[in-house]
């Protein structure tokens, strides 16, 4: 038996109800919370989900408060590419949060299944994007982008949620009474340096996200979280199409660009990274965009081969070769033509 199903059949929330509502079963387990199905009584389907967050007395007031602000960030946020929050509230030391329930899994699961097709991140990211922007337009970093934080519905369509640790506008990681409250594995530079975040921090983290979809690996791995972060602040971000051969040239540049230590040398929007990956996944290398030539400028692109001159001197015998193939058959023609004259 699964631990996560060993789990849920101990749990004694099942099957009780938070608030009005009824909990029918648990969907998953993240660090602070559970989340599970949930149903208002007299509704015949269970097509919600519920977090529940149980707190305790000795319990400080940080995740509480943190807590809340998910629910009163995400309510505000109306996106077709971010989870809708229908209600919050607390009950019998509990706080809950009520949200859509999507069926389709989270990205983290699907890339857990190897790297992604280019088509699909590419149609992935361009959802995560709008949403993206959407928020940041609004003065709201996520703060806490990551796999697990992109659902799926049944019909493949990606949702960003918690916005867990979202603050309104500019906040430094260590103002925040729990230290650092990020995924190490998507922290940015400035994350990892304890800084002020601002959206590119976030663009940094889609960065890794992206990177995670097209090569099924993280480009940053180390046995401990500092030896992640040494990675975050200096090291060089590995060439993609080393662990995925299959991906175009130019990838490379856009990851690279996506993933600079420096906010100001990253993609300015989600839109135009998601723009940028898009031209380079599909777009015919003879023909570079005018953001192609800019991008190429910024970042490094290897160059395209030239032929070598043993390949020079192929490619001239071989148009040789065909140019006397065509005499000769030429030439046969007329003999043939003279010799039933003649006769
Ligand atoms: N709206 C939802 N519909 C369906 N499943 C969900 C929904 N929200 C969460 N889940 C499931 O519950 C799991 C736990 O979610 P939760 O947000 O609590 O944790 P997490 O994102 O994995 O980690 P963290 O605590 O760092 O945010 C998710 O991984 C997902 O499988
Ligand atoms: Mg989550």
């Amino acid at each position: 038996m699964s631990t996560n199903r060993r789990m849920a059949m101990n749990d004694d929330l099942i099957g009780g109800a938070v608030g009005p509502y009824e909990l029918v079963d648990r969907l998953g387990t993240g660090g602070m919370a559970r989340v599970y199905r949930a149903r208002l009584p007299g509704d015949g389907q269970a097509a919600l989900a519920i977090k529940v967050l149980p707190l305790r007395p000795t319990d400080r007031a940080a995740p509480r408060q943190r807590f809340l602000r998910e629910a009163q960030m995400t309510a505000r946020l109306r996106h077709p590419h971010i989870l809708p929050v229908y209600d919050y509230g607390e009950s019998d030391g509990k706080l809950y949060l009520v949200m859509k329930l999507v069926n389709g899994g989270t990205l983290a699961e699907r890339i857990a299944r190897g790297p992604l097709e280019p088509e699909e991140v590419a149609a992935i990211l361009t959802q995560v994007a709008g949403a993206l922007d959407y928020a940041h337009a609004r003065g709201v970093i996520h703060r806490d982008i990551k796999p697990q934080n992109i659902l799926f519905d049944t019909g493949g369509d990606a949702y960003l949620s918690d916005f867990g640790i979202a603050q309104p506008g500019a906040h430094t990681a260590s103002e925040d009474t729990e230290g650092f409250t990020g995924t190490v594995a998507y922290a940015s530079p400035e994350q990892c340096r304890g800084e002020e975040l601002t959206p590119s921090s976030d663009l940094y983290a889609l960065g890794v996200v992206v990177y995670e979809m097209l090569t099924g690996a993280l480009p940053f791995q180390g046995s401990t979280p500092l030896a992640v972060m040494r990675q975050h602040l200096t090291g060089p971000v590995p060439d993609p199409r080393a662990a995925n051969p299959a991906l175009p040239p130019g990838v490379t540049a856009v990851l690279d660009k996506a993933l600079a230590k420096r906010p100001s040398a990253r993609f300015r929007s989600a839109a135009s990274f998601s723009g940028a990956l898009n031209r380079a996944l599909y777009s015919h290398p003879e023909q570079p965009s005018a953001e192609g030539i800019a991008l190429a400028a910024s970042v490094r692109v290897p160059a395209p081969p030239s032929p070598a001159p043993d390949e020079i001197r192929f490619r001239v015998t071989r148009r040789l070769l065909a140019v006397a193939v065509l005499f000769v058959a030429i030439m046969a023609i007329v003999a043939a033509l003279i010799l039933t004259f003649v006769r």
